[in-house]
Parts: C-alpha cells; sequence; structure tokens
C-alpha cells in the first residue's frame, strides 16, 4: 500500500463539538431505537401535528454494518407490524432480516444510494427473499444488481406513515441519492460522513464542484437539527458536520488551507486539507498543478514531493 502523506500533527482533527441531535446510533445489531417524547424536544426535533395531536413522536431504525467494509444497510419502519423499508444492502443479512422477523415487518422497497458494491452486495438477496423493488437514481439504475424502479430528484416514498424524499447529490457517483424522513433525519450515502467527506474519483464519479454544491447547497440547506445516517460507520447530525466536518469547516472559509507539493495519483498537485477518513485513514483535498482541477481523494493516493 502507498504510505500516507502528511504527519499526523498536520491532519485536520474532527473538532469535539456538543451534537446538537439525537443520541447517535452505534453498534451493529438489531435493536430497534425508540426515542422517548423528552429526548426529542431536546433535540428539538420538529412533531409533526395533525388534529391537534402529536404524531410521528418516534421512528424505528436498525442498522447493519459489514465488518470490513464498514458500509451500512439502515432498516427503516414507522411502527412494528408495518411497512419497512432498506436503504443499501452491502451489511450482513442476518441482523436485518431478524429485526423484519423479530417485529413483523414487511419489507416493501431496498433504496439504493448509489451502485458500489459494498452498498448493493444483497440486492438480488433481498429480491430474492422478499420479492421487493429495488429503487435507484436513473443516472445508475442500469449498474444496480436488481435495479428495477426509477428515482428521480424530489420523488417521494410511503413507509407507513412514513414519507422520505429522495435528494440527487452527484459527485461521488453521478446518481447519489439522499434520503430524508421529513425534517428529522436523512441517509447521506457516500456524500457527507461522519467527520469526512466522499471522494470524487470512485467508479462513475462526476466533479469536486458537484459533491462540493451537493453538500454545501443541498444537504446543508436543511435543518440543522436532522440526523445523518451515512453510507459508513457512525451517524452525526448536520448541525455537527457543520460545526466540526474539516471539509465543510475548509468551504466555509474558516480553517487555513495547506499549501503542500504532493503527487496525487502520481501527478504533481497541491494539498489544500488532509482529515481523517471513516476507516481510519486520511481523504485529502487537492488541486492538480496541471489542470487547476479540485478534487478529494483517498489519503493513500497522496504522497509528499
Ligand atoms: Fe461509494
Amino acid at each position: 500500500m502507498a504510505p500516507r502523506s502528511g504527519s499526523g500533527a498536520q491532519i485536520a482533527q474532527t473538532r469535539q463539538c456538543t451534537s446538537l441531535g439525537l443520541p447517535p446510533i452505534g453498534g451493529n445489531g438489531t435493536s430497534f431505537y425508540k426515542y422517548s417524547k423528552s429526548q426529542l424536544r431536546k433535540a428539538g426535533e420538529i412533531f409533526r401535528k395533525a388534529s391537534e395531536a402529536v404524531i410521528l413522536t418516534y421512528m424505528l431504525v436498525a442498522r447493519s454494518m459489514h465488518p470490513t467494509w464498514l458500509s451500512n444497510s439502515w432498516l427503516l419502519a414507522d411502527r412494528p407490524g408495518g411497512e419497512a423499508v432498506l436503504i443499501d444492502t452491502g451489511g450482513p443479512m442476518g441482523p436485518i432480516e431478524q429485526a423484519l422477523g423479530e417485529h413483523k415487518l414487511q419489507l416493501t422497497r431496498v433504496l439504493c444510494t448509489h451502485h458500489h458494491y459494498d452498498h448493493v452486495d444483497h440486492n438480488e438477496d433481498y429480491i430474492r427473499a422478499y420479492g421487493c423493488p429495488v429503487c435507484a437514481h436513473a443516472a445508475e439504475i442500469a449498474l444496480i444488481p436488481g435495479g428495477d424502479t426509477k428515482l428521480a430528484d424530489g420523488e417521494e416514498v410511503a413507509v407507513g406513515s412514513l414519507t422520505l424524499r429522495a435528494i440527487h447529490i452527484p459527485g461521488h457517483t453521478s446518481g447519489q441519492l439522499a434520503f430524508a424522513l421529513d425534517d428529522r433525519a436523512v441517509f447521506t450515502g457516500d456524500t457527507l460522513f461522519r467527520g469526512s467527506v466522499g471522494g470524487t474519483r470512485a467508479p462513475d464519479h462526476t466533479h469536486f464542484e458537484d459533491l462540493h454544491h451537493s453538500i454545501m447547497e443541498v444537504l446543508f440547506e436543511l435543518p440543522k437539527e436532522m440526523t445523518i445516517y451515512p453510507g459508513h460507520m457512525e451517524s452525526s447530525t448536520l448541525a455537527t458536520e457543520w460545526e466540526c466536518n474539516p471539509f465543510v469547516r475548509a468551504w466555509r472559509g474558516l480553517d487555513d488551507r495547506r499549501h503542500d507539493p504532493v503527487w496525487a495519483f502520481g501527478e504533481p498537485a497541491e494539498l489544500l486539507l488532509e482529515a481523517r477518513d471513516y476507516d481510519g485513514g486520511t481523504k485529502c483535498w487537492v488541486r492538480f498543478e496541471e489542470s487547476s482541477r479540485l478534487d478529494v481523494v483517498p489519503g493513500s493516493r497522496v504522497q509528499p514531493r
């Protein structure tokens, strides 16, 4: 493996900030998480009201994370005995199937954030087991195993009494989708992680400018109190990432950029930021010297020059 660039001391750290959102869901299992009204109020959660009665005071979520890829599958339902959707299928199926059985849930759809193998690995297994449609953005549905239902930007998907809204956020891939649950939570795929962001050199990537727009002008237009459920590792909130994520801070102009000469993918480049990635490695924001092209790339592809 190529050496990583920079020294530990130079790597931008995710700042220690107090989360404004709900407690993050940790671990890897089948537990359903039910938030109390006081927790929701404390987190500034927005309650939906119908006929003056408060409804939807909690949501149910199960998570399965792949032990090596660290990719998440998120199971979302509105209540035991109701409908459920699965966002991405890269996590082991066991915990998801157990949760479906335990809570007597009907899996109605698989929703794909994007086509990378660590997010779609079990698509066809879920089709065989549950006969459910597999939904993805039109730009990459041909790359999605079992993909049969196109979702457009803004299209809504009902999950029992819940509504998920598909949001097109290209950059990491051309048809990358986020899924927003009202004003409460957003599944961000490989675009925004806790403390990091997606790269712009993965298969079917578009450009840094798309990724920047998708994060800064699409995801961060959502209410900051929203919890984020990323495609890899732990959850966070938009508020926490707005204040603490090194890439977001750099793009807001809050922190100084570096200007170190490096090799990136074997080409001369300028290192603007190096920060911890979700997997314990680093991720770098670079500008290539010849083309002035900006990119977010794995630290393993960047060496000092
Ligand atoms: Fe990806």
